[in-house]
C-alpha cells in the first residue's frame, strides 16, 4: 500500500474526489475506485481490461516482458526443475515443499484418485457422443452430491479435503469421460503410478492388458498440466471466484470454471487450433487463412494466436514448443502434415506486419494441441486436459478468497435500455 492518491475532477461535482492508490510487490499501481459509488458514480470497463478484481499473492504476470511467476518462481524454472504436483503444493500453500511435505502431499493426492462408484451410473445418463467438456461440467458439479463432508466452506479442513479430492479426481473423471465416448470400460486409477502416468493409464489402458507408459510422454503430459496450472485472474478463475463469493460449494465453483474455460477464446482454443489446422488442410492454403484472419469483415481468427495479457511472447508457449519438439522426436514424427502447417503458419504470422503490429504471438494453446495430438489424445479431450491442469489454480484462488475477507462479487452496469414506461395491455399493443 502507498500514500499516493489520484484526484478525480468531474463536471458538475464541486469537490475533486480523492482516490487511494495501492502498490503491489510487482506490477502497476491500482486506483481504489470503491468509494465512487457514494458519489453516485460507477467505473466502466467492459472485459475488465483495466480492472484489478481482487488482491492476490499466488501468480504474477508481466505481459509486456513475457514474465509468469507462481509464488515468485518463474514458470520456465518450474517447468524444467519441478513437476505438476510439486507446483500444486506451491500454488496452494505458497512455498515449495520439503522432501517430507512433498511425499505426504503426493501420497494424499494418490489416496483420493478413485471416485464414488455411483458416479459410474451417473455417466450412463449422457449420450455416447456427448462432448467430454459437457460431461465434465455436469459430473464435476455433481461431486457436491457425493462428497457432503467437504462442503462446509468456512471449515479449513473441509476446504483442504475438497482441494485434494478435486486435484486427485479430475484425471479420473477426465479419462472416464473419454472412455465413455469410446464404449470401453472405465479404468480404475493405479496409485503406484505418478499423476500423469496414471492419467495416461486410465485414458489408454484396458483391463485385459497391462499399461505400457512411455516416460517421455508422461513427462510431456506432466509439463502440460504444470504449464496450465494457474494464470491469475483469467476468465475461468474469475468465474470461480465470482461463484465462490456467493458462498457456493467448491465443486459447484469448479464446475462454473470449467464452463467458462470451454469457450474458444479461452481453454477451448487448443481444440480450435487443431480444427483450424485440419481446415487449412495444406500449406498452400495458409495464405488464404492468414488473409481471412486480417480481414475486418471476416470473423475468422488464427486460433492459438494472441493473448489479452501477453503482448511480447507467452512464456508457457516457449516451454511448450520445446516439449513439442521432444515428444515428436521421441515418437519419430517428422512428416506430420498438420505439424507442417502449424510450423509454416507460425513462421508466416511471426513475420507478418498485421500480427507484429497487434502483438499477436503464438500462445500456449498453439503448441499444446500439437503435443496432445502426437500423444494420441483426441481433439475433443484437449480442453478437458487444460481443465485438469487448471483445477489447482482455481482451487488456490477460491481458497485464498474464502480464507480472507471477501464480499459477494456484484458488478454494476451502464444501463442503455428504455427509461421507465407504463405497461400496455396485450390487446392495445
Ligand atoms: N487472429 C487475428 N486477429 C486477431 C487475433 C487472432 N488470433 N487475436 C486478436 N486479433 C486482433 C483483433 O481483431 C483486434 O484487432 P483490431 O484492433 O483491429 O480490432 C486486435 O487483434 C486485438 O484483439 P482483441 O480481441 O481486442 O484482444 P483481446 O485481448 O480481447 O482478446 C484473445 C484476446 C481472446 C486471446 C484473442 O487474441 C483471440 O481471440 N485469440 C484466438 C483465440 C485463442 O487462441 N485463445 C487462447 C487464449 S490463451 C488461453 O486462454 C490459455
Amino acid at each position: 500500500m502507498s500514500d499516493k492518491k489520484a484526484i478525480l475532477e468531474i463536471d458538475g461535482i464541486d469537490q475533486p474526489i480523492e482516490l487511494p492508490i495501492y502498490s503491489g510487490t510487482l506490477g502497476p499501481d491500482v486506483v481504489d475506485v470503491g468509494g465512487l459509488t457514494s458519489q453516485g458514480l460507477f467505473t466502466y470497463d467492459p472485459g475488465f481490461v483495466s480492472t484489478a478484481s481482487c488482491e492476490s499473492q499466488i501468480t504474477f504476470i508481466d505481459g509486456g516482458k513475457g514474465i509468469l511467476l507462481h509464488r515468485g518462481y518463474p514458470i520456465g524454472q518450474l517447468a524444467e526443475k519441478s513437476d505438476y504436483l510439486e507446483t500444486c503444493y506451491l500454488l496452494l500453500y505458497g512455498e515449495l515443499p520439503t522432501k517430507e511435505q512433498k511425499e505426504e502431499f503426493v501420497g494424499t493426492v494418490h489416496k483420493h484418485t478413485m471416485v464414488n462408484e455411483q458416479i459410474r451410473t451417473f455417466f450412463n445418463g449422457f449420450r455416447r457422443d456427448a462432448h467430454p467438456m459437457a460431461i465434465m461440467c455436469g459430473v464435476v458439479g455433481a461431486l457436491s452430491a457425493f462428497y457432503h463432508d467437504s462442503l462446509e466452506i468456512s471449515e479449513e479442513q473441509h476446504r483442504q479435503v475438497a482441494a485434494f479430492r478435486l486435484i486427485a479426481k479430475m484425471p479420473t473423471l477426465a479419462a472416464m469421460s473419454y472412455k465413455f465416448s469410446t464404449g470401453q470400460p472405465f479404468m480404475y486409477p493405479d496409485n503406484s503410478l505418478s499423476y500423469s502416468e496414471n492419467f495416461l493409464h486410465m485414458m489408454f489402458g484396458n483391463p485385459c492388458e497391462s499399461s505400457n507408459i512411455s516416460p517421455v510422454l508422461a513427462r510431456a503430459m506432466d509439463r502440460i498440466f504444470l504449464l496450465h496450472a494457474d494464470h491469475e485472474q483469467n476468465a475461468s478463475t474469475s468465474t470461480v471466484r465470482l461463484a465462490g463469493s456467493s458462498g457456493a460449494n467448491p465443486f459447484a465453483c469448479i464446475a462454473a470454471g470449467i464452463a467458462a474455460l470451454w469457450g474458444p477464446s479461452h481453454g477451448g482454443a487448443n481444440e480450435a487450433v487443431l480444427e483450424m489446422l485440419e481446415e487449412i488442410g495444406d500449406v498452400s492454403h495458409i495464405d488464404d487463412f492468414v488473409a481471412r484472419a486480417k480481414d475486418k469483415d471476416d470473423p475468422f481468427r488464427l486460433m492459438g494466436f494472441g493473448h489479452r495479457v501477453y503482448k511480447n511472447f507467452d512464456p508457457r508457449a516457449k516451454v511448450m514448443k520445446e516439449a513439442a519438439d521432444e515428444v515428436l522426436a521421441e515418437l519419430g514424427i517428422e512428416n506430420d502434415p498438420l505439424l507442417e502447417i502449424a510450423k509454416r503458419l507460425e513462421e508466416i504470422a511471426l513475420h507478418d506486419e498485421y500480427f507484429i503490429d497487434k502483438k499477436l504471438y503464438p500462445n500456449v494453446d498453439f503448441y499444446s494441441g500439437i503435443i496432445l495430438k502426437a500423444i494420441g489424445i483426441p481433439t475433443s479431450m484437449f480442453t478437458v486436459i487444460f481443465a485438469v491442469g487448471r483445477t489447482v489454480g482455481w482451487i488456490a484462488h477460491w481458497n485464498e478468497m474464502i480464507s480472507g475477507s471477501y464480499r459477494i462479487g456484484r458488478p454494476r452496469q451502464l444501463y442503455t435500455g428504455y427509461p421507465q414506461r407504463d405497461f400496455v395491455p396485450v390487446d392495445k399493443r
